[in-house]
């Protein structure tokens, strides 16, 4: 997907962070909202949609198979369903930076009875893809990525599929739902096994869509199965506000006395939602009011700002936080001693390497950090040295957002380069900054708005 020219965000020191927002529809249920309707057969109206850029990816590539997809409007869709039988697509698949794109469609393309190519960005094309390809080929899949890695692009020669049994040797939601989606297309039951609990949206919304998976717990951790030639069935959808956006505002407004910070429409699924007990842990006083958990919980968090301390985040927590670790080691270097991140390898192998990018943009600004191979400690209680800096974002979205709450913790100007990357996730950032964020200097539009 192309992209506007690289641009630069500027952010200055604020003095208060209050009101009321809501953030853009969930990215990981827009994107399987958007997949799953379009496999059923009849029509879902989807609504709140996310309009990012990785979403918009997923929602082409259907089209470009033959999908009827509407946008009366870039957050309501109206899909209708192919009933599981997709069109061959006459030119490669643009996944964009979104990996959730390319594993779960690669899912469901291994059992189509096509050839197709899913192509990425030049960051999604370093991104492991071996994870996906080697179990896809055990159920009988035709595919192969470039090199021993299987990094994309992935070339797929859809064949008929068996059944496996698989466990994750890692805690990922995009592998288990990667294969839970072939599974549909395969013969027999296909059951997947993961001992650390991820994500569990494919699970929640394959049963929205009247396809409930098998689901058991056990010693070995939670078994998920589903049969094969399994139709799901259109049914309306609203996504609520992505959690993984709203932590941005959740973890800046903790950390800044006097904060005072209500998120309306929240998206509050417990596989979600770590970072709340991590803030928790670390002093800060956060209340959620769930409005309802039929589906997937949605409701309201409340956040008032006060000095937070240092904590540790290792082992079955990392899964549930890991889009939220680049934010909380922001946090960590405003709060008082220090923060330990640790069994968070899978850090290495995001939109960039996180662990190396926080570690520099952090030092930038002030702050002490030791690096580890599978995470980060971070020095804080430097909270009054904290000075502006002059930081990249690495082509990450998640990396400059978080770069950008540092700034309004720290004396001057912090400017952010090549931040377009932010519309893969979170379109209206800066508006929602705006929004939320008042500023020192009198008179002045300390916060300069500048995408620039
Ligand atoms: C996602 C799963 C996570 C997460 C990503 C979205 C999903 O990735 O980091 O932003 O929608 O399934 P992994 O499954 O690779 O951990």
């Amino acid at each position: 997907m192309s992209r506007s020219p690289a641009s630069t965000l500027t952010v200055r020191q604020a003095r208060h962070i209050g009101g009321e927002i809501s953030v853009p529809g969930d990215k990981s249920l827009s994107h399987r909202a958007v997949l799953f309707s379009a496999l059923a057969d009849g029509q879902t109206v989807i609504t709140n949609f996310l309009p990012g850029e990785d979403c918009v990816c997923t929602m082409r590539a259907l089209q470009a198979m033959g999908v009827a997809i509407e946008t009366d409007s870039p957050t309501r869709l109206v899909v209708t369903g192919c009933a599981g039988k997709l069109k061959p697509p006459l030119e490669p698949l643009d996944c964009g930076n979104s990996g959730t794109a390319m594993r779960l469609m690669a899912g469901v393309l291994a059992g189509q009875p096509f050839k197709s190519k899913l192509v990425g960005d030049p960051s999604l094309s370093g991104r492991p893809m071996k994870r996906i390809v080697d179990p896809l080929t055990t159920m009988g899949a035709k595919i192969q990525g470039q090199g021993d890695k299987h990094m994309a692009p992935l070339e797929i020669d859809g064949q008929p599929l068996h059944g496996i049994d698989y466990t994750l040797p890692i805690a990922s939601a995009q592998l288990k739902s990667c294969i839970l989606l072939a599974g549909l297309f395969a013969n027999g039951t296909t059951s997947v096994t993961e001992a650390t609990p991820s994500r569990d949206h494919t699970e929640r919304l394959l049963a929205h869509f009247h396809a409930p998976p098998n689901i058991d717990v056990t010693e070995k951790g939670k078994i998920i199965r589903v049969r094969g030639n399994t139709r799901l069935h259109a049914r309306d959808f609203n996504v609520p506000g992505d959690f993984s956006s709203a932590a941005f505002w959740i973890a800046a407004a903790a950390a800044m006395p006097g904060a005072d910070l209500t998120i309306t429409n929240l998206g509050l699924n417990g596989t979600r939602t770590g970072l709340l007990s991590v803030l928790t842990r670390m002093g800060a006083h956060i209340s959620e009011a769930v409005i309802d958990s039929t589906c997937e919980a949605f409701g309201n968090v409340h956040i008032s700002g006060r000095k937070l301390r240092g904590t540790k985040i290792h082992g079955a927590e990392i899964a549930n936080v890991i889009d939220e670790l680049p934010i909380i080691a922001v946090i960590a270097a405003i709060a008082d001693g220090d923060t330990e991140i640790r069994d968070a390898h899978e850090l290495r192998v995001k939109e960039t390497d996180r662990i190396a990018a926080m570690a520099t943009n952090l030092r930038a600004f002030g702050v002490q950090v030791t690096e580890h191979d599978d995470g980060m400690t971070i020095h804080g209680g430097g909270a009054d040295k904290l000075t502006g800096a002059k930081v990249a974002s690495f082509g990450d979205h998640r990396i400059a957002m978080s770069c950008a709450v540092l700034g309004l913790f720290a004396k001057g100007e912090t400017l952010i380069s090549d931040t377009a990357c932010i519309a893969t996730s979170y379109p209206t950032f800066q508006d929602d900054l705006q929004k939320i964020a008042s500023f020192s200097e009198s008179g002045l539009a300390s916060f300069l708005g500048g995408n620039r």
